[in-house]
């Protein structure tokens, strides 16, 4: 007997609606808070399309001038949440470098300077029964939403957490808050090594889908537990950009696609990508 299996998320999936058209917005920052050691949440106020932007897709963020050495490109930043009753849009920033450290100083107020939604965001299987999400870092903002859209759907999610440390990001309750089931692990206890994380994900019961962000390691690893169990998966990849609107060519990422090597612009083509196509 032969079994139908679907390893790509297309026509009868869910996140093919029409796309809010990407725009400047500058909005008033309503809140800044410290989540973990290295990361904090910003929230701004942002009008219904900026507010209709969808898991996976991202704002480019223009960093405030601080200090003599301003951050001159602005900073994709992927949706976090979004509040429509509130109005108003969050970003889970990790501090990097002095753009991250530009924004981790606005206060409420100060206007934030976005220009989105962009790129093209996660597709959900039409009823999804579980899906794995596989996030690392700040790969783990970008995964949050996804997991709330999940949730409304009626999938069982879970969530493999890879942090540093456990103190450097505290997401585990704004995932459980959602009824998301956590797994974490860290580097500081080893539990994050590739192949202890192998051996748990291969513990859960049936996945329908699979998706990942934050970590090649983990993308990779995913992409071969998608492949044997024959379910579709998609990554979110985090390329360095400049205009994040196509025109530079400063994001481009190899593909395997038939056979052949091909470039795609990850600030237009994805972030989000078919997890096959880029670990084949
Ligand atoms: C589509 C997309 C969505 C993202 N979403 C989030 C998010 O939700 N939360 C979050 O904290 N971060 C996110 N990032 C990563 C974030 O954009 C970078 O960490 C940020 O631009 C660093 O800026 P900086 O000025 O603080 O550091 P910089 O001083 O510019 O860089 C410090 C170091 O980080 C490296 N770096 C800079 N940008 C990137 C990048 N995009 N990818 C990998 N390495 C980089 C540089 O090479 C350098 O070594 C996202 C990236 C992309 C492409
Ligand atoms: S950042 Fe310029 S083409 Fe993608």
């Amino acid at each position: 007997m032969s079994v139908a299996v679907r390893t790509t998320l297309t026509n009868d999936t869910v996140g093919d609606a029409a796309q809010p058209r990407p725009r400047r917005v500058i909005g008033a920052i309503v809140g800044n808070h410290p989540l973990g050691e290295h990361y904090f949440r910003l929230d701004v106020g942002a009008p219904a399309d900026a507010l209709a932007a969808r898991p996976g897709q991202f704002f480019h963020l223009r960093c405030p001038p601080r200090g003599d050495q301003p951050a001159y490109l602005r900073r994709p930043m992927s949706l976090f949440a979004a509040d429509p009753q509130g109005g108003r849009l969050s970003f889970l920033i990790k501090l990097v470098g002095k753009g991250t450290r530009a924004l981790a100083g606005l206060g409420e107020g100060d206007q934030l300077d976005m220009v989105g939604p962009l790129g093209n965001g996660f597709t959900l299987p039409l009823q999804p029964r579980h899906l794995l999400l596989v996030g690392r870092g700040c790969g783990l903002a970008t995964l949050f939403p996804l997991a709330k859209a999940g949730r409304a759907l009626g999938a069982r999610v879970t969530a493999l957490v890879s942090l540093s440390r456990p103190a450097s990001l505290a997401i585990e309750p704004l995932f459980a808050a959602e009824g998301t089931e956590t797994l974490l692990v860290n580097d500081a206890d080893g539990s994050s090594d590739p192949a202890r994380v192998e051996r748990l994900l291969k513990n859960l019961p049936p996945v329908d889908a699979a998706y990942s962000c934050g970590s090649n390691r983990l993308a990779a690893l995913l992409a071969g537990l998608c492949k044997d169990w024959r379910i579709p998966g998609q990554v979110a990849l985090e390329e360095p950009m400049a205009c994040g609107l196509g025109a530079c060519l400063g994001c481009v990422h190899p593909f395997r696609e038939e056979g052949k090597t091909v470039y795609r612009r990850v600030c237009v083509e994805g972030p989000v990508f078919d997890l096959a196509k880029v670990h084949p």
